[in-house]
């Protein structure tokens, strides 16, 4: 069974991150073709990175580096749902992303971002990232806009059309991680 993470890409108190994570889970837990997790940055407490050495060498030397990479190592693949801040993802997913190396390398990632213009600037920047990670980016993304998908801006009422998008996402992606699983060690 393909293991995908539903990574909260937001730490801010009040987030709207949280309510549109919980909203993928509850869609994707529909589905039979993979198992799915949240997964919240905030649990992990994450300093500004302080690894002495670049994590492609994969000699982690904080604690908190081990928990987190021994987090994201057995999944498949990723959903990211990202914040917009000023054109481009939030500086806490970036954080979180640069700690680890190889547990993303040769896996799958998909994106649901929010904001203003559907957080399309900071999944743009997320695939660019991606890239150098070598995990392969689905070209269908959940695009929120904060003003169709949220209540005066603020409370999550997505328009029901999202649930279809989504499901596009996830079909892609499922596809692509399985293609994926070949290339890495058993
Ligand atoms: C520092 C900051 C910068 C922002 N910049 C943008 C932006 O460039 N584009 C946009 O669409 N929304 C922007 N916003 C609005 C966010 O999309 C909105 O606050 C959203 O709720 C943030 O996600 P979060 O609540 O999960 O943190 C910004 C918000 C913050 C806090």
């Amino acid at each position: 069974m393909i293991k995908i993470a539903i990574i909260i890409g937001s730490t801010r108190p009040g987030r709207l991150g949280e309510s549109v994570a919980h909203w993928v889970n509850e869609i994707a837990q529909k589905r039979s073709d993979a198992s799915f997790e949240l997964v919240d940055i905030k649990d992990f407490n994450l300093p500004l990175l302080d690894e002495p050495m670049p994590p492609s060498l994969g000699k982690y030397s904080q604690e908190h580096t081990k928990v987190w990479a021994a987090k994201i190592d057995p999944f498949d693949a990723f959903v990211f749902v990202t914040p917009e801040y000023n054109h481009g993802t939030s500086g806490a997913l970036k954080n979180a992303i640069d700690f680890l190396y190889k547990e993303w390398n040769n896996k799958v990632a998909g994106f649901v971002g929010y904001g203003s213009a559907g957080g399309t600037r900071a999944v743009e920047q997320l695939r660019l990232i991606m890239a150098e990670l070598q995990v392969a980016t689905v070209r269908s993304q959940v695009m929120l806009s904060l003003f169709t998908d949220f209540e005066n801006m603020s409370v999550f009422k997505p328009d029901p059309r999202k649930e279809q998008s989504l499901n596009s996402m996830l079909d892609q992606l499922i596809a692509w991680s399985t293609a994926l699983k070949t290339v890495r060690p058993a």
